[in-house]
């Protein structure tokens, strides 16, 4: 692989990394599902199991097929064809994710803020996902890309809000109760300041250049 093919590369492999915390909680839950007994802690999981499962799966396919649509090199029809399935994962991720938060009862040390916190993500999602959808109609493709990324950076807060915790955990101490709320809020935060830095990349690169002299921009 030339270096220029990795470089292509580089940005969906760490998004990639970035969701296995999350992926492998899924994976550890769904195995529960199937076979584990029923304990306070997952009392409400196997009382409605749909949505749980659906949420997994979903905010799995969502996550690593939207890592892959940030390659320079999968673009196109590709590009098109993952987009299609891409988008309902993501808004079924994001509703169940929002009817989770609406009708399963707190699981010990969640409480009202999280779930307005989710409440926000959750929506803002969809809200993001829509408008994405509706710029590529239109053929408006900066809107498109802008709003595709908000709507992936929240989702990957999943990831964000693994590594956060683990980082207060080993830094810290304890997160537990309002310290875990605050520290999922904070993931959220940064991924939307990451998004809105990368959204804006472009534009910053291009006043960049013609800030430089005309003879350095044909060379
Ligand atoms: C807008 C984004 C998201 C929102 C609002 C959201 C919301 C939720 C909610 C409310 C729950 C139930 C929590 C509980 O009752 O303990 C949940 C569970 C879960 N979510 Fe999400 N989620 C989002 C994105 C994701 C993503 C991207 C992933 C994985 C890549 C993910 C993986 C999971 C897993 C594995 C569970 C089960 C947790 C457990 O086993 O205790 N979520 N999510």
């Amino acid at each position: 692989m030339t270096s220029s093919r990795r470089a292509d590369w580089l940005v969906p492999t760490a998004l990639i990394a970035l969701t296995l915390i999350p992926v492998a909680g899924g994976a550890i839950r769904l195995t529960d599902l199937t076979g584990g007994e029923v304990t306070p802690e997952n009392a409400r999981f196997f009382a409605s199991p749909v949505p749980v499962v659906l949420h997994i799966v979903t905010a799995v396919v969502f996550c690593l097929g939207g890592a892959v649509q940030f390659s320079p090199a999968f673009r196109g029809r590709n590009h098109r064809r993952l987009g299609r399935v891409l988008l309902p994962a993501g808004l079924l991720m994001a509703l169940t994710g929002l009817w989770m938060t609406l009708f399963y009862p707190y699981p010990e040390g969640d409480g009202d803020l999280l779930a307005a916190f989710r409440l926000v993500a959750g929506s803002t999602t969809v809200l993001a996902l829509v408008l994405g959808f509706r710029a590529i109609r239109r053929r408006d493709l900066a809107r498109h890309r802008a709003w595709m990324i908000r709507g992936y950076a929240l989702a990957q807060g999943a990831g964000t809000q693994a590594l956060v915790t683990i980082a207060w955990v080993v830094l810290v101490g304890p997160a537990t109760g309002s310290t875990r709320t605050l520290l999922l809020g904070l993931a959220w935060v940064i991924n939307a300041a990451v998004a809105e830095w990368v959204i804006g990349e472009p534009g910053r690169r291009r006043r960049a250049l013609y800030r430089t002299r005309p003879a350095e921009r044909t060379a």
